[in-house]
Order: structure tokens, then C-alpha cells, then sequence
């Protein structure tokens, strides 16, 4: 096979953060493979990796929360995304950027741009993650600040809008 791994960097994705309490443990996670699956019913995608504490907490609960970063909290994603609750307690390192959900008991980022609680749908291995897909049974636009994009191993901020007919 061919595979120039180089060409799996040029996607550009939000940056989510999955959000899972079990019992007394709660945990959290960068997720840039979030997306939307379906319209009616809508339903949202979440790929974990085989080795994310976030799955191994997410096989014993079906509920969890999904935030979309906006481009001020590029932190939280790195802080997330970078060490594991197994490690580190990454919900205390968050500390008072982290809420609970109105419906489900979920972990979301405050100030997110837009949170999202998910009762869990399916569950499908696909090679080394995990798609979970959730059902929203509440989901609101917490701030209208840009989203955080992330592309290439580094984060970024949209840029000016191009216009239909061209740049
Ligand atoms: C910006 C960013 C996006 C990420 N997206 C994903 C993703 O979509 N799926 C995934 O399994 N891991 C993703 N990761 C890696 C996990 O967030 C990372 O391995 C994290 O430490 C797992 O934490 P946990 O072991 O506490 O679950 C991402 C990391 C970063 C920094």
C-alpha cells in the first residue's frame, strides 16, 4: 500500500471535549472526530481510541456529554487532550470550567460554544476507536464565539469568508 501518512493530517475538525461520570469518577477527553451522524433523529458521532480511560468509563454508562471548544479555549483542549485520567485528575485541573448537564448527569465545559447531552445510541468497533453515537436529549449554544479548529496538529481560528462565486 501507498499510504503517504502525511495525508491523513489535511482534514480540519472542531475540537469537542467528551465528558463521562461514573459513580464518583469523572473524566474527560479532547475528541476532534465529533460529528453530526443524522437529521431526524439527530444523532452525534464520537470516535475513541481503544486505549482512552474515556471509553473504558463510557462501557459502563449510557450517558455522556459532548462541548464544542471555542477558539478561547484551545487550553482546555490541550489540558484534556494531552494526559490521561488515569494519570491525572484532569476534572480538577479544569476546575470551574466544567459544569453539569440541566438533563443528564454529564460533565460539559463552560463557556463552551455549544454543549450537548447524549444518551448513548449504538456503539460500533471500527479498527482502533470506538464510534459512540449519542442522542441529544438537550443541546444549547452556551457562547457565540468562534469555534477552535484544529488542523495538523496545531490550532487555529476561521478565517474571512469566502465568497460563493470565489476568492
Ligand atoms: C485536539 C485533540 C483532538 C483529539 N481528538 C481525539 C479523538 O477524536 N479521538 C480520540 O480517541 N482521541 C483524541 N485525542 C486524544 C485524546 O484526547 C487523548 O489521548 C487523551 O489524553 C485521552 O484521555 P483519557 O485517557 O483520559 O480518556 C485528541 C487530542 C487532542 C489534543
Amino acid at each position: 500500500m501507498l499510504l503517504d501518512h502525511r495525508a491523513f493530517r489535511r482534514f480540519v475538525n472542531t475540537v469537542a471535549i467528551v465528558g463521562v461520570a461514573v459513580g464518583d469518577v469523572v473524566n474527560a477527553m479532547a475528541a476532534e472526530w465529533t460529528t453530526p451522524v443524522s437529521i431526524e433523529p439527530r444523532l452525534l458521532g464520537v470516535y475513541i481510541g481503544d486505549t482512552r480511560y474515556t471509553g473504558e468509563l463510557m462501557e459502563q454508562t449510557d450517558i455522556f456529554g459532548i462541548s464544542l471548544l471555542s477558539e478561547r479555549q484551545a487550553h482546555l483542549a490541550h489540558l484534556l487532550g494531552s494526559w490521561s485520567g488515569r494519570a491525572l485528575d484532569k476534572v480538577a485541573e479544569v476546575g470551574p470550567e466544567l459544569e453539569w448537564g440541566s438533563v443528564e448527569h454529564v460533565p460539559l465545559i463552560r463557556g463552551a460554544q455549544a454543549q450537548y447531552e447524549c444518551r448513548v445510541h449504538s456503539r460500533m468497533v471500527l479498527g482502533d476507536h470506538v464510534l459512540v453515537v449519542g442522542a441529544p436529549v438537550a443541546a444549547r449554544i452556551t457562547d457565540r464565539a468562534a469555534p477552535l479548529l484544529y488542523h495538523g496538529g496545531t490550532y487555529h481560528r476561521l478565517g474571512p469568508i469566502i465568497p460563493k462565486t470565489g476568492g
